[in-house]
């Protein structure tokens, strides 16, 4: 596994190697354009959505700090931030790395931190990263990852996505994996993490919630459950070799400590966050559903519910080293 945290607490910032001053911090001024503007935002209920794009949860402050959280319990549960062989090739000058989705850049800025040579771009449809404030081995950019990534063929040493269930159809998928396997260079690694949806052990009022969204997203052609199929995904990407799937259990409720005890915050609020998807189609408001979520969290306790974690990762193909 790379990247290894040495203990088994959970830590809420970089870690103490993250913690050096070996990678410097500028004031960059990124010069692109955005596109973005908050005529480009819808709100519901408080919360704010990106208009152009499919993908259903919000992008306010509040998920940005769901997202801070999910980084930290998902770096413990896996006890690093990626399980793809590329420590040594990451500490090489000029290592490029790519994060598509990446959201708030909270995986990214800490990588950069552990490994100061590497160069890393991130790439979100929603421009929540920082854009001033940054480390200098470190630049986002704002794209939608289904119209292609912006970038040629062969480029990154490893190429990541994390949590996209709820922003791709089930043929995004199939075009997106093989855009990973284009612009990852042979002999660089592509990796996909993604929670496996329902969580197990749910209760009457959380399996009404999972089944509604799911329902919902299908009509979207978004299979939220899509998870466990990726492996096989991977396989209809013709230079990507020995592939590796891994799965690990987070406990979700006080049951599990405190990884259950974040997973489950994290859980409420994810259904919080579907509460503008949610209540239109229930007729109800949204203090009520508040009431339904707040249920959620005390099913996860009852029934230890817990949910699994899929990492597949696979390397490009290098023909020399078959010659
Ligand atoms: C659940 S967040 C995950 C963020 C980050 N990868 C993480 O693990 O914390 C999903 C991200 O995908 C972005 N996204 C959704 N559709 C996208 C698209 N078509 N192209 C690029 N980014 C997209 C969203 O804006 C959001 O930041």
């Amino acid at each position: 596994m790379g990247n290894i945290i040495s203990d088994n607490t959970l830590k809420f910032q970089s870690s103490s190697k993250s913690k050096s001053t070996k990678s410097k911090l500028s004031l960059a001024t990124t010069t692109k354009t955005s596109r973005s503007s908050e005529s480009t935002y819808r709100y519901v209920d408080g919360r704010r959505f990106n208009e152009n794009s499919k993908y259903a949860l919000p992008n306010d402050d509040a998920e940005i700090d769901r997202l801070h959280l999910q980084h930290y319990l998902q770096r413990y549960i896996w006890q690093g931030n990626f399980c793809s062989p590329v420590h040594k090739s990451l500490k090489k000058s000029g290592a490029r790395v790519l994060d598509v989705g990446c959201g708030p850049g909270t995986w990214i800025l800490e990588m950069a931190f552990d490994y100061p040579n590497a160069i890393f771009t991130g790439i979100d449809i929603s421009p929540m990263y920082p854009k001033e404030i940054k480390p200098i081995n470190v630049d986002f950019e704002e794209a939608d990852l289904t119209e292609g990534l912006p970038f040629a063929d062969d480029t990154f040493d490893f190429v990541v996505m994390r949590n996209m269930v709820n922003a791709l159809t089930v043929d995004d998928w199939e075009n997106c994996l093989k855009e990973l396997e284009r612009v990852c260079k042979p002999g660089g690694f592509v990796e996909c993490l993604e929670f496996q949806i329902p969580a197990i052990h749910l209760g009457k009022v959380s399996k009404r919630i999972n089944e509604a969204y799911i329902k919902i997203m299908r009509t979207k052609n978004i299979d939220i459950m899509i998870a466990p199929r990726l492996e096989e995904m991977f396989t209809t990407c013709t230079t990507l070799t020995n592939i590796e799937h891994h799965v690990r259990m987070a406990p979700v409720g006080k049951w599990g400590d405190k990884a259950g005890k974040i997973m489950s915050e994290d859980l409420i609020l994810i259904t919080k966050a579907m509460g503008p998807v949610l209540t239109p189609l229930w007729g109800i408001g949204a203090s009520q559903y508040e009431e339904f979520a707040n249920e959620s969290a005390r099913e996860f306790e009852e029934g230890k519910s817990y949910c699994n974690i899929h990492v597949i990762y696979a390397q490009k193909y290098e023909p020399y080293r078959y010659i």
